[in-house]
């Protein structure tokens, strides 16, 4: 039964794939065609920043390859090239990755998305998407700077590399098989008003950031001229456990906003109710992006009374469920047709979560918080990593049961009189100090 449904989907998945090969084949090119990152030592911050990347990691990446290793299970095999051609492009045009087998892959294959792979591409090869990317390997390094002389190698002006869709090529990821929109970053740009206002993938993801930090003053290369601006290879996003920690961390805190809505006094016994927005306020597409079946964030709401006693607690889980055509879920990628679910924030939109409680005989805290983690906790321990959560966002707002408790709580704290009261000492120790020296000298004077 079950090997008859495997065969079955690998059958689909085959004939799906001679259908739609233009969609996503590469063409074939030696990986001797492009160099590895190593060779780029003019520009060595760049390289750096890169190498903490997740492109630079793309291949070997251990979650990667766990979910690779299942896809191949699933499907025969068939699926590997298509993971691999967006994960190492290199690897795969010059046939050295065959599944998860990575012992014949060249230095250059290995670092994933690499410098020489992004700065040899031209355009796009038909439809947007599944590493549509158009190579042209012939030594000429592309990006947007129209003046750079290289004694290295030789240079061209890419407006393409200025481009959102220079990203999109891979950015964008339909199920090969059936077309279902797997995984849509690009398009939710696409969509949404950062697109509007010319604001680009590379403004917030190869800048210093968060948030958009243009003019990067500084130089592109060794020996090159100090330029007004340049782009950082640094291409954070929000894996903490496994890219750039700390400019993840920097761009998943500046992604969101919590405020919550709830009145200052309700009486004991009386229901209250608070209003928890959560904000995409900094990123330029849904929150969360990419692969939102895998990707987890949450929203956890929390009603404390002064005693301690918790009067409330809800929990909002974004993202999203993935379902095949008999309607089952949750399913892996390669047996999805469509979302079961769906339930993400849009770049500048908002999400509404309401938690009622009654009101106790003492003041409530309510306490919202937003948090964020790449993988599910049982994924990686299975891939072997530990992958951590973040707080992305956080508010809190106290209900009490009167005015006259809210006056109270709010008036200044008895501190302030125990302030007063030291400096009193202060003085008194002074007037002592002084006093005793000035009997020193009357009774040196004595003396
Ligand atoms: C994912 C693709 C990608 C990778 C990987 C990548 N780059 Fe870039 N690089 C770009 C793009 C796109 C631009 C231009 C950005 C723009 O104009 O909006 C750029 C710009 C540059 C520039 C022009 C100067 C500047 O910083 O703005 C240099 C030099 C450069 N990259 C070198 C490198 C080196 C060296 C590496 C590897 C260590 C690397 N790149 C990795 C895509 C990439
Ligand atoms: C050749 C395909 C390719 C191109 C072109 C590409 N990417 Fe990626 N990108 C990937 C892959 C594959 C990953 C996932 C790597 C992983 O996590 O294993 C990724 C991951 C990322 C991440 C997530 C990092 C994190 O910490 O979670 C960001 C951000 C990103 N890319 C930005 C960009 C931007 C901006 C551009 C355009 C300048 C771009 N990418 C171009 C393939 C590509
Ligand atoms: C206005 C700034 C902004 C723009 C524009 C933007 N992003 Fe992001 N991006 C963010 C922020 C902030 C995060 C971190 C929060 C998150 O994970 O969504 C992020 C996260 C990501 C991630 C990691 C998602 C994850 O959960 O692992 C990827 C991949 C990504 N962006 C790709 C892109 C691509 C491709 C584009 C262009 C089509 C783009 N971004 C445009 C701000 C931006
Ligand atoms: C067209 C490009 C493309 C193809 C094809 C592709 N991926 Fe990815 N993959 C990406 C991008 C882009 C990201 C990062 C998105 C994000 O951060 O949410 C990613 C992220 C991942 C991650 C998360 C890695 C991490 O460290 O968090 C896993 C796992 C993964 N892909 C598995 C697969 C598997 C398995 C396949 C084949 C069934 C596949 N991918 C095919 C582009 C692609």
């Amino acid at each position: 039964m079950r090997q008859a449904r495997v065969l079955m989907l690998v059958m689909m998945t085959a004939a799906a794939f001679a259908a739609g090969a233009a969609a996503w084949a590469l063409p074939s090119v030696p990986s001797a065609k492009f160099e590895p990152a190593e060779g780029c030592g003019c520009h060595a911050a760049l390289y750096e920043q890169w190498q903490a990347s997740m492109h630079a990691k793309a291949l070997t990446d251990p979650l990667y390859q766990y979910k690779l290793e299942e896809a191949i299970k699933a499907t025969d095999g068939v699926l590997g090239p298509f993971c691999n051609g967006c994960h190492s492009p290199i690897a795969v045009m010059a046939g050295e990755v065959v599944g998860t087998d990575t012992s014949k892959v060249s230095m250059q294959g290995k670092q994933g998305v690499g410098c020489d792979l992004c700065h040899q591409v031209v355009g796009t090869d038909g439809e947007l998407g599944n590493t549509s990317i158009k190579v042209q390997p012939d030594g000429v390094k592309h990006a947007q700077l129209k003046d750079a002389v290289s004694p290295a190698h030789a240079t061209a002006y890419s407006a393409f590399h200025e481009s959102a869709e220079f990203c999109g090529n891979c950015h964008n990821v339909d199920h090969p098989g059936n077309g279902m929109h797997l995984e849509m970053t690009y398009t939710e740009w696409k969509n949404g008003p950062y697109a509007e206002q010319g604001i680009v993938c590379q403004d917030c993801h190869m800048t210093p950031g968060p948030g958009v930090t243009k003019p990067n003053a500084g130089k592109a290369a060794a020996g090159g001229p100090e330029r007004p601006h340049i782009y950082t290879m640094t291409f954070a996003g929000g894996n903490v456990g496994l890219g750039d920690a700390e400019r993840a961390e920097e761009r998943l805190k500046a992604a969101a906003e919590i405020s919550i809505d709830v009145p200052e006094v309700v009486k004991p016994g009386s229901s209250a109710k608070a209003v928890v927005t959560v904000t995409n306020v900094g990123a330029g597409h849904y929150l969360p992006t990419g692969l939102t079946e895998v990707r987890q964030m949450w929203l956890e709401v929390e009603a404390v009374d002064a005693s301690g006693k918790t009067v409330a607690t809800q929990r909002h889980d974004f993202g999203t469920v993935l379902k095949d055509a008999k309607g089952n879920h949750p399913v892996e990628l390669w047996d999805a047709v469509a979302f079961h679910s769906d339930d993400r924030i849009p770049p500048k939109g908002s999400s509404i979560d309401e938690v009622a409680f009654t009101m106790p005989d003492a003041a409530v805290t309510v306490r919202a918080a937003l948090y964020y983690r790449s993988a599910p906790e049982e994924m990686a321990k299975k891939a072997g990593v530990d992958i951590p959560t973040t707080e992305m966002a956080a508010a809190e707002r106290v209900v009490y049961t009167s005015a006259e408790e809210k006056a109270k709580a709010e008036a200044p704290q008895a501190p302030a009189e125990g302030g007063g009261g030291s400096l009193t000492w202060v003085a008194a120790a002074a007037v002592l100090v002084i006093g005793v020296a000035a009997a020193a000298v009357i009774a040196k004077k004595k003396a």
